[in-house]
């Protein structure tokens, strides 16, 4: 059975490409999931998107209800206030890691903390769109 990852991305990530650019880079989500499904073509790769905490949440059980073998998450503003999020993956018994595409420690320090890390496989941040796919690998590193 091949490997299958979701790829979850929480708010104002759909607009990447426009937004602060010069934070974030010009390619978009749509680029972003382009990349990932050229680069693992062996993986069976889900994408969501979601700007409601809610939402990010009830994906994050249904990936543990549906057997994906991990979650590479960018939980966006997310990751500095959400118990709820937090508990959410603490809750499922699958990997999850954390990626930013911004270096979060070199920016305003409520970016700082993360209420998400201590309850992640891992961490990544600061490698743009790469992040995603150091993840991945990383993910797949794991004994696929
Ligand atoms: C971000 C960093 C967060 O602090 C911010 O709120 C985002 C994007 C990143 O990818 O660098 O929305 O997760």
């Amino acid at each position: 059975m091949p490997p299958k990852l979701l790829i979850l991305n929480g708010p104002n990530l759909n607009l990447l490409g426009t937004r602060e650019p010069e934070t974030y880079g010009h390619a978009t989500l749509a680029d972003l999931e382009a990349a990932l499904r050229a680069a693992f073509p062996e993986v069976t790769l889900a994408f969501f998107q979601s700007n409601h905490e809610g939402a990010l949440i009830d994906r994050l059980h249904e990936a543990f209800r549906e057997g994906l073998d991990g979650v590479v998450f960018n939980p966006g503003a997310y990751t500095h206030t959400s118990v709820a999020l937090r508990d959410a993956i603490a809750a499922i018994s699958i990997p999850v890691v954390e990626v930013h595409l911004s270096n979060v420690y070199a920016r305003e320090a409520f970016r700082h903390q993360s209420l998400l890390a201590p309850v992640c496989t891992g961490t990544l941040c600061g490698f743009g769109m790469a992040g995603y796919h150091l993840a991945v690998r990383a993910i797949l590193g794991f004994g696929f």
